[in-house]
């Protein structure tokens, strides 16, 4: 099954070159393919803060590839490089505060640093670090979604009708997507019969990337309004909500893109089942619920702009973009290591005990 997903894979949206990081900008997408050089760690942070890269694992492989290109310009200068880097740590370690896999990542190549030879050119080493956290990405990815379709083929046979929120596919991470993983390789197995898509407010991950992956794949997707998910779920045969997720803490708790939490509520009252995928490297147990996540808000003119022309300035907006499912909404929490159900923090614990399972 594995060779199959591979062969499916056709988005990518982080890729590395000669020293060069290349991004595809997803503030553009789906109407321009346009891909962005960045060759220092501040351009690096920039584009993470602006979401030229964004989703969860993603923002971590950007920001390992960032410090590598900042180790690339502090060696060069000499001198006492190591400690000149900080500046460059904090820099990417604050381009966003919710999904720990910005922190994850970091803290990864901060080890390998610090594992160095007295006097070892760290150039090779820190550029073989940041292709190890992106490939080990894609191969987690590969594995949740064969223990997701499993999941699936054990709950329900038959055909389903999922529902996603936000983009959790290949352009969220290092390849192939969590969320959308499972969904890619359910499809492939013949389990699937339509995806619908939220659009997913005010951002927009949804319709505009979420049903383009799916749609350039050929899997049958509708976009719906956020505010349509009880219906559907009501209405429409949802048989599973599945998502991704920026941060899950000790006890099972999970961050995702704002609206992820009333889809559970809405999904436990209808019955339906409701998936998390997730790799470990999203797990953060030094927090021990999700009370503790720091959730980010964005600019009050995702809200306040409607075509373009502002509401008016005597009007307030609120704009937190990720909020907290709590882990006793969630059926199954799909990770690399093997799945959790019921999650809860002796099963979480127990899981982070374990080694990945390809
Ligand atoms: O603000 P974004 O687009 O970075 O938010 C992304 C999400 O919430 C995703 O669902 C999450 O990062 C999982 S991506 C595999």
């Amino acid at each position: 099954m594995r060779d199959r997903l591979m062969a499916a894979e056709k988005v990518k949206a982080i890729d590395w070159r000669d020293g060069t990081l290349y991004l595809l900008d997803q503030r553009i997408l789906p109407f321009e393919q346009t891909w962005r050089a960045c060759d220092s760690a501040d351009e690096v942070a920039e584009a993470i803060r602006t979401m030229v890269v964004r989703g969860a694992p993603a923002i971590g492989i950007a920001a390992a590839y960032g410090l590598v290109l900042a180790v690339f310009d502090r060696y060069a200068q000499g001198g006492d490089w190591q400690m000149a880097l900080e500046e460059d740590f904090d820099q990417l370690v604050n381009a966003r505060p919710t999904a720990v896999n910005l922190f994850w990542a970091l803290n990864r190549m901060r080890e390998r640093l610090y594992r160095l030879k007295n006097g070892e050119d760290p150039r090779a080493a820190m550029e073989a670090e940041a292709a190890a956290i992106h490939l080990s990405d894609r191969e987690a990815n590969l594995t949740m979604a064969q223990l997701g379709v499993d999941l699936i083929r054990k709950h329900q046979g038959n055909l389903q009708t999922v529902l996603t929120h936000c983009n959790a596919g290949a352009l969220a991470t290092g390849g192939f997507g969590t969320a959308l993983g499972v969904i890619r390789a359910a499809y492939i197995e013949g389990m699937i019969e339509r995806v619908y898509a939220d659009e997913t407010r005010p951002w927009l991950q949804g319709s505009r990337l979420t049903a383009w992956e799916l749609a350039s794949e050929s899997i049958p997707v509708t976009v719906t309004a956020d505010s349509a998910a009880a219906h559907l779920m009501k209405t429409k045969g949802i048989t599973w909500v599945i998502v991704g997720a920026d941060r899950i803490t000790a006890n099972g708790d999970v961050a995702n893109k704002i609206g992820t939490y009333q889809l559970a509520v809405a999904a436990m009252h209808h019955g339906v089942r409701f998936m998390v995928v997730a790799p470990s490297s999203t797990i953060d147990l030094n927090l021990a619920s999700g009370d503790d996540i720091p959730i980010e808000e964005r600019d009050a003119s995702e809200l306040l702009e409607v075509c373009g022309r502002g509401l008016g300035n005597d009007i307030g907006a609120f704009n937190p973009v990720f909020d907290v499912t709590p882990a006793d909404l969630i059926d199954v929490i799909v990770t690399e290591k093997g799945v959790v159900e019921r999650p809860d923090t002796a099963r979480l614990a127990q899981l982070m005990c374990r080694k990945r399972l390809h």
